[in-house]
């Protein structure tokens, strides 16, 4: 006998585990289904974020960064440290703990939420009297109905053609994140979020990387201005970048990958390393799944085809996250998961796709919503910049991180705020108010008469807004 429920989420990622819980909040009963298996064969709820995602890379990315600097910068706050050492195992080890209680922490929002979960593969079986039948396989074994289902199954890696990831040498970013050894020389195809993000970790642990990238622009979709700054940076920090390569044939062998390419003159080159990681984007994950059995509709890349509002063609079939349009971001996920909620409660659960933050977790990080100004300039739209260096910023100082900038971006005539982008110490922290200001459609003039507490970091954030109107009061 099938246990029916009025919702069944499939997956468990942010997405998912975040859809469930606020369905059950909103007194349906819920059911979630996801398959991640942890080292021992047990549930791993929380999905690619958590569990080779942004969790275990943030933690990399402080544990690096904490020996970048017992190394490089505690000296001059009058620190010294001798025999400095990496304990790479333990390093690993305790990303993964992190992950464990991330795990352990969905597991009891489940229980606390009575959102009943269901470790194994779920896939569509058909239409059931009442709903849609899903049929759960592997730990679990159980038919289920559910009036509504909500598509949550996330994205994978891409790899390139010919070149499968054996998580050897040839890495996607669950490899990246579980190498034993610090490689001597690391490759990073692609120069985007993943291979910054991965690339800075496996540096300042010791690795020569280089990463190449295809477009001829570094970050072509972040504000040139950002990208540029980002990118002297980086390449002061020994990061090699090369922008506009074609990627010729590349060999792997048990130690080591040859990359031959062609530089952005035209020169060909080869780059041999131990280790390559590749991260040129994901595609959507409806494995298993069996779509067809109930005619779920995908699109030609392979996401589920929706509507504004996550609906797909199917009635009461929802889809959200990465396995939809729209940015691959947990928190772009967990939003569709609350409006989805809601819209099957019967309210108005909405998303706003144009305040949606974006943050590459580097050091410094780079953060930004809404508009750049070459985007701004595309659209013909007229409007006035004002920035505000870290370096002017008493925080910054005391901290002794002063790289980077503050910029906001207003509508030259009303004034409204269209974009923020930092780049700088706690980026991801400061873009919070730019995301508010610009949901309430607030003006620059409106960040530059709030009162920010001294000295802090957000400071700069106002000073950039006074800046707009060439008024900053410390630069
Ligand atoms: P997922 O997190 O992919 O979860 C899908 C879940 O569904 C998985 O557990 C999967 O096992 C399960 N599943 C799939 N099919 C089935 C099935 N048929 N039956 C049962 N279960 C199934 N985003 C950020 O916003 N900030 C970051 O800092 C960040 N860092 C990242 C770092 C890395 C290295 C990577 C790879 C990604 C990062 N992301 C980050 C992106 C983020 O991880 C994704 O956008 C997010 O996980 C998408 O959530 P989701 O719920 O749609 O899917
Ligand atoms: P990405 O889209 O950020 O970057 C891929 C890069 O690879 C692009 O710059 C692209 O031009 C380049 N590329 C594509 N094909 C290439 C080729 N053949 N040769 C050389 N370069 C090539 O994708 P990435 O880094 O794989 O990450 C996937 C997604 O995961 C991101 O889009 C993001 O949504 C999410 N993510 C988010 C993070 C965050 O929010 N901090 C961190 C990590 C991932």
């Amino acid at each position: 006998m099938a246990k029916q429920f009025d919702v069944i989420v499939i997956g468990a990622g942010p997405g998912g585990y975040i859809a469930a819980i606020r369905a059950a909040q909103l007194g349906m009963s819920v059911a979630c289904v996801d398959a991640w298996q942890n080292g021992q064969g047990g549930p791993a709820p929380g999905g690619t974020c958590t569990n080779v995602g942004c969790i275990p890379s943030k933690a990399l990315l402080q544990s690096s960064e904490h020996y970048q600097a017992a190394g490089h910068h505690f000296a001059e706050h009058g620190i010294e440290v001798k025999g400095l050492e990496l304990k790479l195992d333990t390093m690993i080890g305790r990303k993964n703990s992190v992950v464990k209680q991330n795990n352990d922490g969905i597991l009891y929002l489940f229980k606390k939420n009575k959102v009943a979960f269901f470790h194994g593969k779920g896939a569509f079986a058909g239409k059931a009297d009442g709903g849609y039948a899903v049929k759960v396989t592997g730990t679990t074994s159980e038919d289920l109905v559910g009036k509504h289902v909500v598509v949550a199954t996330g994205s994978s890696p891409r790899a390139l053609p010919g070149l499968p990831f054996d998580e050897k040498v040839v890495l996607s970013n669950d490899g990246a994140l579980s190498l034993d050894i610090v490689p001597k020389k690391l490759g990073v195809i692609g120069g985007g979020v993943i291979g910054l993000e991965m690339g800075s970790v496996w540096r300042r642990l010791g690795a020569e990387v280089t990463v190449l990238e295809a477009m001829p622009e570094f970050l072509a979709l972040v504000d040139q201005q950002v990208a540029k700054e980002a990118q002297k940076i980086f390449t002061k920090q020994g990061l090699a970048i090369e922008t506009g390569i074609k990627l010729g044939d590349v060999k792997a062998s048990a130690k080591s990958v040859t990359v031959p390419y062609a530089n952005a003159k035209g020169e060909e080159q080869k780059l041999v390393v131990d280790k390559l990681i590749v991260s040129i984007g994901r595609i959507p994950y409806t494995g298993g799944l069996n779509p067809e059995a109930v005619g779920l509709q995908l699109d030609e890349r392979g996401f589920v085809s929706v509507d504004g509002d996550c609906k797909t063609n199917l009635p009461n079939v929802w889809a959200i996250g990465d396995v939809v349009r729209g940015p691959m971001l947990a928190h772009k996920a967990e939003e569709e998961g609350v409006a989805v909620a809601e819209c099957i409660a019967g309210q108005h659960g909405h998303v706003n796709f144009d305040t949606i933050p974006s943050v590459i977790y580097t050091s410094p990080e780079i953060a930004w919503v809404g508009k750049n100004e070459q985007q701004l300039k595309k659209e013909g739209r007229e409007y006035k910049a004002g920035s505000f260096p870290f370096l002017a910023n008493g925080r910054a100082r005391a901290l002794g991180d002063t790289t980077g900038f503050a910029k906001v971006i207003a509508d030259a005539k009303t004034d409204e705020v269209l974009g923020v982008h930092i780049i700088g110490p706690m980026a991801s922290e400061l873009i919070a108010e730019a995301v508010t200001i610009m949901e309430f459609k607030g003006a620059a003039e409106d960040i530059a008469r709030i009162c920010h507490a001294h000295p802090t970091l957000s400071e700069s954030v106002k000073e950039a807004a006074l800046a707009v109107d060439k008024r900053a009061l410390n630069f």
